[in-house]
C-alpha cells in the first residue's frame, strides 16, 4: 500500500506539506466521533504512548493522553524532571533510550530548542515535538488550522493577525510557518517592538515571497482580519524580569473592542490577562473550541504514525 503520509516524526511544521496537513486534517474529521466519545475505537490498542514533559503543560499533555486513551492505547511518562532519573544526572539520551524501549511513540516537551530533533536521532520509535522552548510547536499549529477550517471554512484567502509574543512564542513561529503553504492569506503581526516576529521566520516568509506586515497597535489591523490570534507574553523566556513587567498587559483584548466585527478570537491557551473574561460568553470566542480540536488532532497523528511505524 502507497503511504500518503510518509513522516516517520513531526519535529518542525516546515517538515510538512500542504498534502501532509491535509492528511491529518481530514484524518481528525473522521475520529471525531471517537473524540466526542460518541463511538468506540481499539485502532492503538496496546500501544504505549511515553510522555517526557520537562516543561509544564495542561492541554498538549492531558490533549495526549485523551487521544490515546480514545484510541484504546495506554501512556507512561513524567511531567516534571524530580519523579525521573534527569534528577539524577542521568542524560536526556539515556532517558529516551529507556523510553524507546517501553513505548511505541515518544512525545516531548523541553525548554531548549532542537531537543526533540536531537532525541529522534538516538531512538528508532516516531518522536513528536510538544513545544521546545521558543522554537517550534507542530501539533499545536495542526490543530490551529483545523479549528480555522472548521470556523471559517477555509485557510486559503485568511486575514489572520498574530498578537502579542512573536519573539518566544512557538505557536506562532510554527503557524506562521504553515500560513506559507496556503494561497492569499493576509498576515499581520501584533507586537510591541521588543517582541517581533524572529528574523528566521521573517526569512523563511521572504524565501517563499509571501508578504506580512508588522504593526504594534491592535486598533490598526481590527477591521482587516476575520482571525485574531493572540498569545501570552512568554514570562519564563525572559532573562530580565524587569523586561517582562514593563511588556506585560501591552495588549489586551475586550468584549467592547470586537462589536460589531466579523472575526474569530483564538488563542493557543494559557491565557493570563490579554483576552478580557468578558469576551468567553460572545461568539469571538473560539479558544476553548480550539483547545477541544486538540483531541481529534492528535489522535489523527498518533495513530498515523504509529500505524505507519510499527516496531
Ligand atoms: C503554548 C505553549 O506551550 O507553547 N501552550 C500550549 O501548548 N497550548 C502557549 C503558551 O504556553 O503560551
Amino acid at each position: 500500500m502507497v503511504k500518503i503520509f510518509e513522516l516517520e516524526n513531526i519535529i518542525s511544521i516546515k517538515d510538512f506539506t500542504r498534502s501532509d496537513i491535509d492528511y491529518i486534517l481530514n484524518e481528525a474529521s473522521t475520529l471525531e466521533n471517537v473524540a466526542q466519545s460518541k463511538e468506540i475505537s481499539e485502532e492503538l490498542k496496546g500501544k504505549i504512548l511515553g510522555l517526557m514533559f520537562f516543561e509544564p503543560s495542561t492541554r498538549t499533555k492531558m490533549s495526549f493522553e485523551t487521544a490515546m486513551k480514545r484510541l484504546s492505547g495506554q501512556c507512561i511518562g513524567f511531567e516534571n524532571t524530580g519523579s525521573s532519573s534527569v534528577s539524577k544526572g542521568e542524560s536526556i539520551a539515556d532517558t529516551a533510550k529507556m523510553y524507546e524501549g517501553y513505548c511505541d511513540a515518544l512525545v516531548i516537551r523541553h525548554e531548549l530548542e532542537g531537543v526533540s530533533k536531537f532525541i529522534s536521532d538516538v531512538v528508532d520509535v516516531p518522536v513528536i515535538n510538544a513545544g521546545d522552548g521558543a522554537g517550534q510547536h507542530p501539533t499545536q499549529t495542526l490543530l490551529d488550522l483545523y479549528t480555522i477550517k472548521k470556523e471559517i471554512g477555509n485557510i486559503d484567502n485568511i486575514k489572520i493577525a498574530l498578537i502579542g509574543d512573536l519573539k518566544y512564542g512557538r505557536t506562532v513561529h510554527s503557524l506562521a510557518n504553515a500560513l506559507t503553504l496556503y494561497d492569499n492569506v493576509e498576515l499581520y503581526f501584533v507586537s510591541p517592538p521588543e517582541l517581533k516576529m524572529p528574523q528566521e521566520i521573517l526569512h523563511d516568509l521572504d524565501k517563499v515571497g509571501m508578504s506580512y506586515k508588522e504593526v504594534s497597535n491592535i486598533s490598526d489591523i481590527i477591521d482587516k482580519v476575520n482571525v485574531l490570534y493572540v498569545t501570552r507574553i512568554q514570562k519564563e523566556r525572559f532573562v530580565d524580569i524587569e523586561d517582562y513587567l514593563k511588556i506585560k498587559g501591552a495588549y489586551i483584548i475586550n468584549k467592547k473592542m470586537l462589536e460589531g466585527k466579523d472575526l474569530i478570537v483564538m488563542h493557543p491557551l494559557p491565557r493570563i490577562d490579554e483576552i478580557a473574561c468578558d469576551v468567553d460568553d460572545t461568539k469571538y470566542n473560539k479558544y476553548f473550541t480550539q483547545a477541544a480540536n486538540a483531541v481529534p488532532i492528535r489522535m489523527a497523528i498518533l495513530k498515523t504514525l504509529i500505524k505507519n511505524n510499527p516496531k
